[in-house]
């Protein structure tokens, strides 16, 4: 089949994902160019496993995408209505991330591609939160696109299924781990985004100064380190903190969180603009943080008063999923790219080395 005849037909492809602490399998059925259909979305997250380590461990991670994938992979195809011989090709995640659980979900994918004479797509994960916006909106490249996780920070320029570039990204710490560690620091435990979100609603957000890093500057990079020593310095002045004093902690935190990605994704839609001559431009925001509702408004204003729409996935698309691998795997298998057997796991993979083959 020609190239442009596969883009304009739909494909059935099973996506895998393993790379943190979701153990996650998905159907998703469409092309290019139109809003694909979910046809199933599991999703087993681990949290409890990890709760009591106040952040995920890697070998209890791998552990237990051993233990469970394989059902889930069943419910998947199961609630998808769909046999092996129904796919059109198998989408694993192929990094970065944890390499144990790497390795799980990508030999799990490589070997139903293989036992089943399927194409193979070895997706990167950034790639997945990248393009998952496609999963429910008629999005066109290119898009600007700020992905916040608990291990991302990145600006980028969304061009087209393998095509990006990286406006700026996190010198230091995730936002989501700036998240995290606040939370711990006042004792609302893991994982700390939501917490932190739901009792900032009831603080005072000016009631304690904090740096807001590298703002006012030019570039798009992000820096946390210097607010989490400032979080630490207050949690550890107050000793136990009232119930209002951590509100106005996590308040102003997220305050200085908010200052920060707004002064940043302001100099990214400068670059964007420059670089793209789209009158139809778009800001999406993806990734786990991506639910924080004070950043979201922050956003909207911003975008607002840029010319930009603001675009911001369903929460259960935003955070690690598998109909977001299945969907990039149907962007690459339409442009005629499969992988081959022997592509290795990768804990590192910037997402600007993504090239097609
Ligand atoms: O994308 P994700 O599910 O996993 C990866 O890190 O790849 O993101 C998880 C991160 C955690 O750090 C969590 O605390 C954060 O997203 N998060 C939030 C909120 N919900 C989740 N951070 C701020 N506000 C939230 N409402
Ligand atoms: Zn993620």
């Amino acid at each position: 089949m020609t190239k442009a005849a596969k883009s304009q037909q739909e494909l059935t492809v099973l996506g895998i994902e393993t790379s943190c602490d979701e153990t996650a399998a998905a159907v998703v059925r469409g092309r290019p160019g139109a809003v694909p259909t979910i046809l199933s979305n599991v999703i087993l997250s681990q949290v409890d496993e990890h709760r009591d380590y106040g952040g995920v461990v890697p070998e209890i991670a791998a552990r237990a995408h051993i233990d469970h994938l394989d059902r889930i992979v069943r419910e998947a195809m199961a609630g998808a209505g769909v046999a092996f011989e129904d796919l059109d090709g198998i989408a694993g995640t192929a990094g970065p991330g944890l390499i144990g659980g790497v390795i799980v979900g990508l030999m799990t994918a490589k070997s139903i591609a293989f036992c089943h004479k399927k194409p193979f797509l070895a997706v990167n994960h950034l790639a997945g939160h990248a393009l998952s916006p496609r999963l429910t909106e008629d999005l066109p490249f290119p898009y600007l696109l700020l992905l916040v996780s608990g291990g991302h920070c990145q600006l980028l320029a969304v061009e087209g299924p393998e095509a990006y570039t990286r406006y700026g990204t996190t010198i230091d710490d995730a936002v989501g781990e700036a998240f995290d560690k606040t939370a711990k620091l006042l004792g609302l435990g893991y994982p700390g985004g939501p917490a932190v979100q739901r009792i900032a609603e009831q603080g005072n957000p000016d009631a304690i100064d904090l740096p807001r890093p590298l703002t006012g500057r030019p570039g798009c990079d992000f820096s946390f380190s210097g607010l989490k020593t400032a979080i630490a310095r207050a949690a550890d002045a107050v000793r136990a903190p009232s119930a209002q004093e951590a509100a106005d902690i996590a308040a102003s935190f997220q305050a200085a969180v908010c200052d920060v990605i707004e002064d940043r994704s302001g100099n990214a839609m400068e670059q964007f603009t420059q670089a793209h001559s789209t009158s139809d431009r778009t800001l999406v925001v993806a990734g786990g943080v991506a639910a924080n509702t004070a950043i979201r408004e922050r956003l909207n204003d911003l975008c607002a008063r840029n010319g930009f729409r603001f675009v911001a996935p369903p929460l259960h698309l935003c955070t690690d999923n598998a109909a977001m691998i299945a969907w990039a795997g149907i962007e690459r298998l339409a442009l005629g790219h499969s992988d081959p057997f022997d592509v290795s796991p990768r804990a590192r993979w910037p997402l600007a080395e993504t090239a097609g083959n």
